[in-house]
Order: C-alpha cells, then structure tokens, then sequence
C-alpha cells in the first residue's frame, strides 16, 4: 500500500507541472488561463510560489500525456485525474485554472479547478476526489506555503478559498490557511495546533461565510486553543478586501475587527434581535455552550465573567447554566 501510495505522489506531481507548464507555455494557457490570473491580480511570482496551473479545454490531453510518459492508467484514475467509464477514459479538468492542493511536507494531494467564466451550470470548483493520499478532512489549503508564519506570528488566520490564501500572501501576510469547500474540521485544527494555539477565523461577508465561522468556533475551543472571528463588509471576502488595500490597511483592518469569540458571538446573535428577551437568553445559553467546550478551567471562568459583563447578566445565573449544560453532557 506504501508502494500504491507512492505512485499517486508521482503521478500527482507530474499533473502539477503538467498544469503548470500548460499555463505557462501553450497558446491557450497563456490567453486564457495566465491572462485569468493576471486579471485576478496575481503576480508571476505569486503563481510560481502557488504552483497554479491551467488544463486544456480537449478531452483526453492531460490524460493522453501522462500515459506517454508512462504512469499507468490504475493511477490517473485513482487520483482521479483521470475518468474511466465504459472503455472509455476523460480528463476531470478540462478548461479549468488549477490549483494544487499540497501537505504539510509539500507534496501535492489533490487540485482544485476553478472554471473562467462564472456560470449557473458548471460548479465553480471542481475538486479532486478523495484517494489513498488525499482526505479532504485531514488537509488546509496553504499550510505548506505557510507553516513557518504560523510558528513565528503564534496565530493563523483562517479563511474559506484559494484565492484568499494566495491573495494573502500577495498582500504580505503568510500565516493564512483554507479548509477550501468543506466544513472545518477537527483533524484540520489538529495540524494548525501543532503551530501555533490561536486562530483567527475570516469569513466571507456574507450568510454562508457567517454559519461557517459560528460552526467552526466550538471545534476549536475544544482542542484548547483560542479564537477570534474577523468579518468582512457585505460582499466582500479576504481576496478581495487584501486586493483593494496596502498591507498595512489590511492589518489595521484585522487588528481592529478581529472580535474574541463572545463578542462576536453576542453581536451576530443578539444584536440584530434588538433587545428581544427571548433572543437574549438563546444568545447566553449559545454563548455558555461554547464556554462548555473550553478544557481550561481557568480560562473557563475568565470567559464567563466577560459573557456576564457582555449581555449584562449575573455570573452566578451563567456558572450554574455551565454546570447544567456539563450534567447533560456527562
Ligand atoms: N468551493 C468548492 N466548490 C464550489 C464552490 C466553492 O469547492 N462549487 C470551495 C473552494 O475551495 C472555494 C471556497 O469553497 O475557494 C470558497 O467558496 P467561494 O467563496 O464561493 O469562492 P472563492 O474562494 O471566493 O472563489 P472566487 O473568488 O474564485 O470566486
Ligand atoms: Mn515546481
Ligand atoms: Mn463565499
Ligand atoms: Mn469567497
Ligand atoms: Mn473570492
């Protein structure tokens, strides 16, 4: 199986530089996939440091190529490169921006694709399926490029794309990862835990980006770490907030709306209800829920003494709903 796996590494590096020099050295690469990413703003240096790629828009040429050069077929379909159906065999990627997906060690898993132009039928991402080396459960976006951040600034930012992270760094700031597409999981904050204890979740501005930051923040509370929430105006999601501003801006911004996790919390939950009792006390019960999950005894009490100074409400009626909700549990 060592063997298997091996041969999955190898064919899924020929794809990244296969895609690389699609992009960088055909015709249709250069007119529709360089000129894609310039567009988006992103530096040759930036799709160098990021591996991004491009697939031709023909059915069988990625496919085609690495047959000749001798990976075998069992392995293109197993990475899922490749499509096998009925004798037949067809690219995933077809026309599609790419995005090699790399782990901890800087070996390429999987891709993302993202097609051109945005249109209701096609998804917009396409991803690799799941195979012997990629787990979407187990993997960030970004954590090679920004691994060493991490350690250094003690805190990862956390956002939801691609082009968040890379735009990041574009902007200067390396310590940011991505669960890209799908729901955050306990595995993923594993490996950031082994860099650093904080995190900063950014969401995009919108609804989506909103109940994914609110179910990620009781998985990290869980593992002991700390977490801040960072929103974004209406509309806007990390790419295209760096891209309009300096470094500087951007860390200003993120410096003054980084939240700890009861403030954002009580603002997201509470404010909106104007006032509304019942509102009140689904946000305090929410609030102390996600309390719960917090190992750290001290820090525990120092979080409930700011969720009673927050929304106003003695410490005694929280300590005894946290004990409530810890019977439960138990
Ligand atoms: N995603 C996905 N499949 C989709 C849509 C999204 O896998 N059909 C994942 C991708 O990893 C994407 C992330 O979810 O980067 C966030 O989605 P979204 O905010 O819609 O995309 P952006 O990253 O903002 O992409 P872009 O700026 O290119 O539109
Ligand atoms: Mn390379
Ligand atoms: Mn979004
Ligand atoms: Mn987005
Ligand atoms: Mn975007």
């Amino acid at each position: 199986a060592a063997n298997e796996r091996e041969s999955l590494y190898l064919v899924s590096e020929f794809a990244k530089d296969y895609f690389q020099r699609i992009l960088n050295k055909t015709d249709q690469g250069k007119s529709i996939g360089l000129s894609y990413f310039k567009e988006r703003g992103f530096t040759d240096e930036t799709i160098k440091k990021f591996d991004l790629g491009y697939s031709l828009d023909e059915w069988e040429a990625f496919t085609s190529e690495a047959l000749k050069k001798g990976y075998q077929l069992e392995f293109l379909e197993k990475t899922g490169l490749t499509i096998v159906k009925e004798e037949k065999r067809f690219d995933r990627f077809k026309g599609r921006v790419m995005f090699p997906i790399k782990s901890m060690s800087g070996r390429v898993l999987g891709f993302g694709g993202r097609i051109l132009i945005n249109d209701k039928k096609a998804a917009k991402y396409l991803n690799s399926p799941e195979s012997d080396i990629y787990y979407k459960s187990k993997v960030l976006y970004g954590i090679y490029n920004a691994k060493q951040s991490i350690a250094k600034e003690d805190n990862c930012y956390l956002v939801e794309g691609y082009t968040d992270v890379i735009q990041f760094h574009q902007t200067g700031i390396k310590n940011v990862v991505s669960s890209s597409g799908t729901a955050l999981t306990s595995e993923q904050i594993r490996l950031i835990n082994r860099l650093t204890k904080n995190i900063t979740v950014l969401f995009d501005g919108d609804a989506a980006g909103m109940r994914a930051s609110l179910r990620g923040i009781d998985l990290i509370l869980e593992q002991g770490m700390n977490v801040k929430v960072c929103s974004f105006p209406e509309g806007e999601d990390p790419d295209s907030f760096a891209k309009q501003n300096t470094l500087e801006e951007l860390q200003d911004y993120l410096n003054e709306n980084a939240k700890d996790f009861i403030q954002f919390k009580a603002s997201v939950l509470y404010e909106d209800s104007k006032g509304d009792p019942i509102k009140k006390a689904d946000t305090v019960r929410d609030i102390v829920n996600s309390i719960s999950k917090i190992p750290d005894r001290i820090k525990k009490e120092i979080y409930i003494q700011e969720c009673a100074r927050i929304m106003d409400i003695s410490e005694e009626v929280l300590f005894s709903t946290l004990a409530q909700i810890n019977k439960k549990e138990s």
